[in-house]
């Protein structure tokens, strides 16, 4: 997996969390606007598959903690289409800014990305802690998570009616 070397540390918990170890999340160098440096993302990306690595996926910055960077989220998604990639873009502080007509030309990209990770407990202001994840693919997000027993089967009627249960779209249960 590739990010910046200013993406947050959220990613090296998830390529950790998903068994890939984070040796095997690439940070790469930024320029001088601290965004994502393309150039050196694709030749580590070159670097990796002559090395017998696969990529899977980038994760582009929507407004990065240390300085509010947003990544050239085009090239990204061109880069991602281009090598099959899976295209996460962390919007956590970020994404809402696409409703300002000034800011969100800088956003453009965003709306053909895999996944996306928005907090409205920032800028929104709602309670902590309304973090989200939107994943563009429904069916494989479930098929990811969902794991079900008996007891956790899920009814047509009754308290444990109804087709959405985030359990099946993550790792917490009742949490
Ligand atoms: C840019 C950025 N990405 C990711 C996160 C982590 O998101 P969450 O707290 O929803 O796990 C934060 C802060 O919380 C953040 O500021």
């Amino acid at each position: 997996m590739y990010a910046s070397n200013e993406v947050h540390s959220c990613i090296q918990k998830a390529v950790e969390l998903l068994g890939l170890g984070n040796q095997h999340l690439r940070k790469i160098a930024v320029r001088g606007d601290y965004t994502v440096d393309l150039q050196a993302l694709e030749a580590a990306m070159v670097a990796d598959r002559a090395a017998g690595c696969r990529p899977i996926c980038v994760v582009g910055n929507a407004g990065t903690v240390n300085t509010g960077a947003i990544d050239d989220l085009q090239a990204l998604v061109n880069l991602c289409v281009r090598e099959g990639l899976w295209f996460h873009v962390d919007g956590a502080i970020g994404v809402v800014a696409v409703l300002a007509p000034s800011v969100k030309p800088r956003l453009a990209g965003i709306e053909k990305a895999d996944s996306v990770a928005l907090d409205l407990h920032k800028w929104m202001h709602l309670p902590f802690e309304v973090g989200c994840v939107l994943v563009r693919h429904a069916e494989a997000h479930r098929q990811t998570f969902s794991l079900t027993p008996e007891y956790l089967e899920h009814e047509s009627r009754g308290i444990a009616a109804g087709h959405t249960w985030f359990s099946d779209y993550g790792l917490q249960l009742s949490r």
